[in-house]
């Protein structure tokens, strides 16, 4: 059972899609119709999620309704198909708010002269523009004709047939849905991999991403085939509140990991692991999440290690390791577990660095208790056993148990609040020689070099560093974000220009929470908060939006 879902799939369970959308800017609404293929398990009622849609017409039904909304789930759709019917079409539109959807107008996009729509449906807003079985214990396959005004192209998660036409062969969750439309322009990377983006960006997107093919290569040469054909990349415009999303095929992607010396491109093998860790086994219920994330940092990690090497790798596990330290000592020791109870919750509420940074962990020490010929042989085997199917917390137990015993505790991991004893500890020679003062070769320091220097910083003279360092001119978001939550600490307000400008112009979740955050501790930054985020709200995605005026108070 799925809490974040009124969908009974045990009843009637939905195989397959066909939507025939058309996109109306004008309206910021997506109206036309989803036909629902399903099979009859028992009983005579189709419910399906919806939130915020305009129900016109169910074609092939005795009856319909819709039940009343619920904040965090939105109204199921109760539907009495016609005897023996296997499949309805659900006429209806979205609303302008819908949650799942940015409408940009083209002053937010970098050509400015083209609306911009995309979709992000993880974890529950696929419902907000398609009524669908919205859980990811459900896979369709699904088929798409979408219209769009000319001179726009429209893109999906899904084999790209050309005359707006899309087709997904493999059953996939419905977080994985994904639609965008916009001017844009296309690069191929390789022979199975290529670049989306606005044409003003499209080459140095490409420039950065150029790795990516090698990236495809390393993962299939750890843990098997890449099962989905093509790979590519859609650079979004930056209000995207993502790193990443890891839509089969076409993994959505910040313009903010452009940072012109590819220093932050492990988003990129992120999102491509998830073609393994998420997309293809999947976790079946939202508290299973670690099971998307974890193991896509860990394989992530590994790609990362074998194309950039060991001293990269061991950066970054030493940044994750420390941030999670940072993000866990504000959680209740209930959200400190690898499998939460998000019972009465918003599944956003599992999202923090626990599933992702604790559960990469676990992996990594066990995998340095069994030795890595050993647990790679059985992640390879763990992902063709599983392909295609979602699983719980409590069938990878069983799987790791049988398949791999070994003296690591899981349960304390897993179920218990923390790093248990016994954790692997990441190490960096080059970190730890920050720590230690020494700066002698800073002029050779990389992106994450950088970001312990400012992040392990006692003092803050930040006039000094600002002067030595050029921090308030740096051209790499992560920096930036670092510097800015600093120059609020520090009421340095040299920096506030380039903090508002920030503020206005990213809409990365990431970065918004803990600078709003940090503004809101004082009553002067609580006042520039409100004030700049006057300016600026317009601008986020509706799930920012959320964030923020949590934070902010609307
Ligand atoms: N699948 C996630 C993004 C996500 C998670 C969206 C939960 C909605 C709900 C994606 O793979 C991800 O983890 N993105 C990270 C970047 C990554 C490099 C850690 C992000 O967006 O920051
Ligand atoms: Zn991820």
């Amino acid at each position: 059972m799925d809490v974040h879902s009124w969908s009974r799939p045990d009843r009637m369970r939905v195989r397959h899609l066909d939507l025939d959308l058309e996109i109306r800017f004008e309206r910021k609404m997506i109206e036309g119709t989803a036909t629902i293929h399903f099979d009859r398990l028992s009983g005579d009622e189709l419910i399906l999620d919806t939130r915020d849609l305009e129900i016109r017409a169910v074609d092939r039904a005795k009856s319909f309704g819709l039940g009343a909304a619920d904040p965090v789930l939105g109204a199921p759709l109760r539907i009495r198909p016609d005897d023996g019917a296997d499949r309805v079409t659900v006429h209806y539109s979205t609303a302008p708010g819908a949650s799942g959807l940015q409408w940009l107008e083209p002053a937010q996009t970098a050509g400015k002269q083209h609306p911009f729509l995309f979709t992000q449906s993880q974890a529950i807003h696929a419902r907000s523009w398609i009524p669908l079985q919205d859980t990811p214990g459900v896979r369709v396959t699904f088929a798409a004709r979408i219209g769009t005004p000319a001179g726009l192209t429209a893109v999906m998660g899904a084999e790209m047939l050309g005359g707006n036409r899309f087709r997904m062969e493999q059953p996939v969750p419905s977080y994985l849905i994904a639609l965008a439309a916009g001017e844009l322009a296309f690069r191929p990377l390789g022979p199975r991999s290529g670049v989306y983006a606005e044409p003003s960006l499209i080459e140095r997107a490409a420039q950065e991403f150029e790795d990516t093919e090698t990236m495809i290569g390393a993962v299939e040469d750890l843990y098997g085939p890449y099962r989905w054909g093509q790979y590519d990349l859609l650079v979004l415009p930056p209000s995207f509140p993502f790193g990443g999303m890891e839509n089969p095929r076409l993994t959505f992607a910040t313009p903010t990991v452009i940072a012109g010396d590819k220093s932050l491109v492990s988003l990129v093998a992120h999102e491509l692991a998830h073609s393994w860790s998420g997309n293809l086994v999947t976790n079946a219920t939202w508290s299973d999440f670690w099971l998307n994330e974890g193991f896509t940092v860990y394989v992530e990690r590994r790609v990362i290690e074998r194309i950039y090497g060991t001293k990269r790798e061991e950066m970054e596990a030493v940044l994750g390791r420390r941030e999670l330290d940072r993000e866990m000592s504000g959680l209740p020791s209930s959200d400190r577990v690898l499998h939460i109870d998000l019972r009465g919750r918003d599944p956003d509420a599992g999202c923090t660095l626990v599933p992702y940074e604790k559960g990469a962990l676990l992996l990594r020490t066990i995998e340095r208790a069994v030795g890595r010929e050993r647990f790679d042989a059985f992640l390879r085997a763990y992902f063709d056993r599983f392909a295609f199917q979602s699983i719980t917390t409590a069938d990878f137990l069983e799987y790791i148990r049988r398949e791999l015993p070994n003296d690591v505790p899981l349960e304390p991991w897993i179920f218990g609040p923390g790093i248990p004893a016994g954790a692997n500890e990441p190490h960096s020679d080059a970190f730890a020689r920050i720590e230690a003062g020494d700066t002698s070769d800073s002029s050779s320091w990389n992106t994450h070099q950088w970001l312990h220097f400012l992040r392990t910083r006692e003092d803050a003279d930040m006039a000094r560093l600002d002067h030595e360092y050029h921090f308030t001119e740096s051209g790499n978001s992560e920096i930036t974000a670092q510097w800015l939550l600093m120059a609020i600490q520090e009421n340095y307000r040299p920096a506030f220009a380039k903090l508002e400008q920030f503020l206005c112009s990213v809409g990365r979740r990431k970065f918004l929470k803990p600078l709003y955050a940090e503004l809101m501790k004082t009553p002067d930054g609580c006042a520039l908060a409100r004030t700049i985020y006057a300016k600026a709200r317009a601008g986020y995605h509706p799930i920012a939006q959320a964030t923020v005026d949590a934070i902010v108070g609307s």
